[in-house]
């Protein structure tokens, strides 16, 4: 085989798929089409196998011109991928209309299922206790100093702005706050066990954001707590490996970047690459192609102090994760706001 024979087949196979990626309107259609072409023994793959029959002078340049159709077909489908995706999703909530005669029949028919939220929460739950850690829970209304002080964020501290809080109207002495985080739950673990403490602690909390295509203003999260020995940042960054894979599966991108947290030095923010672009770019990820899953860090020697534990003695880390977040990064889910409208038609596409 020479390089015009080679481009020729190439042209035959690009000019195929041009014609096959048409009639591709559904997922499966998709991934069949992606395994046709640029699957393990795809058509493009076994070009590859043929590289031998040429002529060694010319093979740099004939893999050049495989790779170029392998990419353009591999980019055409991946931005297909999430479009498809949500127009079946119309499709289904266009069809599924509401028709009140159909009531009893439809009553009939659908079983009740958990929401996607606490259906994330509870698969998190089992995947840290596989891990040897405990599960606990704490209040959603908080003490000033449970949720700000003992975390080393003192008053007029500029990170008690960025939390914009909800206050409750009590009367008394100690401002009460709908907890902004899940971090209060620490100190209260630290309090009442002793170490080796390994503890994920789920739950809502509350904060004044404005509602958007990534948050909402009731959401949930999941801390994770360990305190021992001899624990370092190693320890942290295998965990949070460890739980990515087992979460996501094998092929989720993600990466930890420096970050300030007071109740955490030094501290980190995880992010996986955005599911709804895959990481080209979009509205749900502010055209960054990366959203931010939670923070994390080696908890602060004050924060240790301030539950009782002496920082000489032990360390350890600490994190919070997006429960809502990481449903939507799972679930490809555009806009978040979806998750706390309830419409079933939706809720049963996910
Ligand atoms: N509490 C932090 C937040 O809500 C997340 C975090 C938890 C960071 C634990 C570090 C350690 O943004």
């Amino acid at each position: 085989m020479d390089l015009s024979q080679l481009s020729t087949v190439l042209a035959e196979i690009s000019s195929e798929f041009d014609q096959r990626v048409v009639g591709a309107t559904s997922l499966v259609a998709i991934d069949q089409l992606k395994s046709d072409f640029v699957g393990k023994k795809g058509k493009v793959a076994l070009l590859y196998r043929q590289l031998g029959q040429i002529e060694a002078s010319l093979r740099p340049s004939a893999g050049e011109l495989i790779n170029a159709v392998r990419d353009r077909i591999e980019a055409t489908v991946d931005d297909l991928y999430p479009k498809v995706r949500q127009a079946e999703r119309a499709t289904i909530i266009a069809t599924d209309v509401n028709d009140p005669t159909a009531i009893p029949r439809r009553l009939y028919r659908s079983s009740g299922r958990i929401h996607p939220v606490s259906r994330t929460r509870i698969e998190l739950e089992d995947i840290f206790v596989g891990m040897g850690f405990s599960v606990e829970e704490g209040p959603e209304a908080e003490s000033e100093w449970y949720n700000f002080e003992a975390l080393n964020i003192p008053k007029f501290h500029p990170a008690r702005d960025g939390q914009d809080s909800f206050y409750l109207d009590l009367e008394g002495e100690d401002q009460v706050v709908l907890r902004t985080h899940t971090s209060p739950v620490q100190i209260r673990v630290m309090q009442s066990q002793t170490p080796p403490i390994y503890a994920v602690m789920p739950g809502r909390v509350y904060r004044r954001d404005t509602a958007d295509a990534r948050h909402t203003i009731g959401f949930h999260q999941i801390e994770g707590l360990v305190v021992d020995r001899g624990i370092t940042f190693g320890h942290l960054a295998s965990t949070i490996e460890t739980f990515t894979k087992a979460y996501f599966g094998p092929d989720m991108n993600a990466r930890l970047r420096p970050a300030y947290f007071p109740f955490t030095e030094p501290s980190a923010e995880f992010e996986v690459t955005c599911t709804i672009c895959r990481g080209q770019g979009c509205r749900t990820c502010s055209n960054t192609g990366w959203i931010e899953l939670g923070g994390c860090g080696m908890v602060h020697p004050n924060v240790l102090r301030a539950a009782g534990l002496d920082p000489e003695t032990y360390s350890g880390f600490a994190f919070g994760f997006g429960i809502d977040r990481l449903t939507q990064m799972r679930d490809e889910i555009a806009d978040m706001r979806i998750l706390t409208e309830n419409d079933l038609r939706y809720m049963k596409t996910i």
